[in-house]
């Protein structure tokens, strides 16, 4: 795999990725046998390096929104999905990750990574993303979860980034 522009973006996401309550989602399974923590690093990786070479497109946003859309509280699979069809995991976790990243992350936040975060579930969640930076992300999510591009390391492996738990 190439890493392209990876010294950069490593910088950006250093103090997310480092982090004691982030670090806890690599114990959270997401889709087939990867975590949350490898799915947010995949999705915010592929992001910066489309968003990176476009003019004037704030690609730190789309770094940090990347790696924190999926900051929510509980791993999904263990959840009862009992609660009422709109307060499921799928409607609920975007405004959980959200409320997340200004708890322990205020410092990174801005009105770009917000959207970026708050509406990558589009359109799930009907209202649709406000700026490039968060289309980007969204659409990167939806190809990454379908799982289309077999990697066989994680790019933490490749990266060797982060402590774990
Ligand atoms: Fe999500
Ligand atoms: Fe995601």
């Amino acid at each position: 795999m190439k890493k392209k522009y990876y010294e950069e973006y490593l910088k950006i996401i250093d103090p997310i990725i480092n982090n004691e309550e982030y670090i806890k989602r690599k114990t959270y399974r997401h889709h087939q046998n990867k975590t949350v923590y490898d799915h947010c690093l995949q999705v915010s990786y592929l992001s910066y390096k489309i968003a990176r070479p476009i003019p004037y497109i704030d690609e730190k946003s789309v770094a940090i929104g990347g790696i924190l859309h999926d900051f929510y509280n509980e791993p999904w699979m263990h959840k009862k999905e009992r609660a009422p069809f709109f307060k499921k995991h799928g409607f609920v976790h975007a405004k959980e990750a959200l409320d997340n990243s200004y708890k322990y992350f205020p410092e990174l936040m801005n009105k770009k990574t917000a959207n970026v975060i708050l509406r990558h579930m589009f359109p799930l969640n009907i209202v649709p993303p406000k700026y490039l930076e968060s289309w980007i992300v969204t659409m990167v999510d939806k190809i990454v979860s379908m799982e289309i591009f077999f990697q066989k390391e994680t790019l933490s492996q490749i990266f060797k980034i982060g402590r774990s738990v």
